[in-house]
């Protein structure tokens, strides 16, 4: 079987090695967008071009024969790439561009939930333009959030109390987006604990993964602005130290709803990742957001944990046939930290030497934003290594990726306290003072 992976990050890595590691013989094939080595050691061709581009990608897809693709980052899902693929007989793990709007669109899909009473949609309203944006934020009053409605890769999201401190710089943020001929979401700032609920899905069927929290903030203590994620962790028995499993089970009844209101909406099946982003609060499980891919990090800690064969768990989802499967997990708890650049994500530096000679084990190391220049290895500019620690307690789990990290030379930064019993009790008291 020929295998394509899309994107070249450390999620893609962790396909990858999952696909190398299934009982069905095949050969992998990347089109990345830089040259991950990790990726490239057990692929028959790592390409690099423009993988948003989706004719690039079908010709390349077709000149090897591929049988399955998998599509890693959003982008190329926002521009259709399932479809062309669809169009030459290429079976695809990701959704087409109509149905990939539960991520490309915020108000797409607010509208969806209210359109087919999915539980957990905050109060919301959409706009092009100023009108009644006053009045709005004056029913929301302090808690507010405007989200531009596209892709920004998190960074078009402004939380009140957060990155704006008042009316007026919330209806400036909205005037910069009108002013791009954009449209934007208003919606009531929700408090609590997010977290990230994946499931695989063929359309029909569902398989929920494990529950992931990860974390956003560049900085230590959830400080600094917002990233592609820093960090991630599951607890032991597939749960999360702040979360009940009823939570859990609001979560999946969520995905399986949106998963359904989406066929009934184009009468076609979503075939992928379906990723929900939850909060829970007060009032329950709401959502923050949905994306249509594996989260990263995410994604390194579900590969951690998955005991069954992925290439037939994309078979399942491909054929619509999940439901024949009995996917399972293991019970351990995982940590996964990223080593980022200096400067990231405002000013990252690139091009620097990075040294992970001394890392003892390299299987649990997940190359990102990296390159080779002369043989070695140097940072792209993005995130650039995650490592994971798995083991039978968080507190191990922990101590394992950070000592990994520490052997990890170049300049370089990480978060310390993802994983740490410190802030783990941090969410798990947040959460005990919410629920009182
Ligand atoms: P998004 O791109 O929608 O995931 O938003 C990025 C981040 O903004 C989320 O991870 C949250 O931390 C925050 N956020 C988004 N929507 C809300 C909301 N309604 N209430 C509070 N925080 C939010
Ligand atoms: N971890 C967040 C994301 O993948 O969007």
């Amino acid at each position: 079987m020929n295998v394509l992976i899309v994107g070249s990050g450390a999620r893609e890595h962790a396909i990858a090695r999952s696909i190398k590691k299934s009982k069905i013989p095949n050969k992998l094939y990347c089109f990345a967008s830089n040259r991950n080595p990790g990726i490239e050691a057990i692929s028959e061709i790592l390409e690099i071009g423009k993988i948003s581009d989706p004719q690039t990608v079908s010709s390349f897809a077709e000149k090897h024969s591929i049988d399955l693709a998998i599509i890693g980052p959003e982008a190329p899902l926002a521009n259709g790439i399932v479809d062309a693929l669809l169009k030459i007989n290429i079976q695809c793990v990701g959704p087409t561009q109509d149905l990939a709007q539960i991520e490309t669109s915020k108000s797409f899909t607010r509208d969806l939930m209210k359109k087919y009473t999915i539980p957990g949609c905050p109060q919301y309203q959409t706009f092009s333009d100023l009108t009644n944006v006053a009045e709005y934020l004056k029913i929301l009053g302090e808690n507010y959030v405007v989200k531009f409605d596209g892709l920004m890769g998190g960074k078009g999201v402004k939380v009140s109390g957060e990155h704006i401190k008042s009316h007026a710089e919330a209806i400036k943020y909205c005037e910069q987006i009108i002013a791009k001929n954009g449209k934007f979401v208003i919606e009531e700032k929700l408090i609590g604990e997010e977290f990230s609920l994946m499931s695989f899905c063929d359309g029909e069927h569902l398989i929920h993964m494990p529950p992931v929290q990860d974390h956003k903030r560049a900085y230590e203590n959830d400080t600094g602005p917002n990233t592609g994620g820093m960090g991630s962790y599951n607890d032991t028995n597939q749960s999360l130290p702040f979360l009940t499993n009823s939570d859990i089970d609001s979560a999946k009844v969520i995905n399986i709803a949106i998963a359904k209101a989406l066929k009934i909406e184009f009468g076609v099946c979503y075939k992928g990742v379906l990723y929900g982003g939850f909060i829970a609060t007060i009032d329950g499980i709401k959502v923050i957001e949905y994306n249509a891919r594996f989260g990263d990090p995410e994604a390194m800690n579900i590969f951690s944990l998955l005991q069954s064969d992925f290439i037939e768990i994309c078979l399942g989802i491909t054929n619509t046939t999940l439901s024949e499967y009995d996917v399972t997990f293991s019970n351990k708890a995982t940590v996964c930290k990223y080593a980022v650049p200096e400067g990231y994500p405002d000013s990252p530096i690139k091009g620097e030497l990075i040294d992970i000679s001394k890392v003892e084990n390299h299987d649990q190391l997940y190359f990102a934003s990296v390159d080779i220049k002369e043989d070695s290895l140097i940072e792209a500019g993005s995130r650039t290594i995650a490592v994971v620690g798995i083991a039978d307690t968080l507190q191990e789990a922990e101590a394992i990726a950070e000592s990994e990290m520490m052997r990890i030379e170049g300049p370089l930064f990480h978060r310390k306290d993802i994983g740490t019993n410190q802030l783990i009790n941090k969410r798990i008291c947040h959460m005990k003072s919410l629920r009182g």
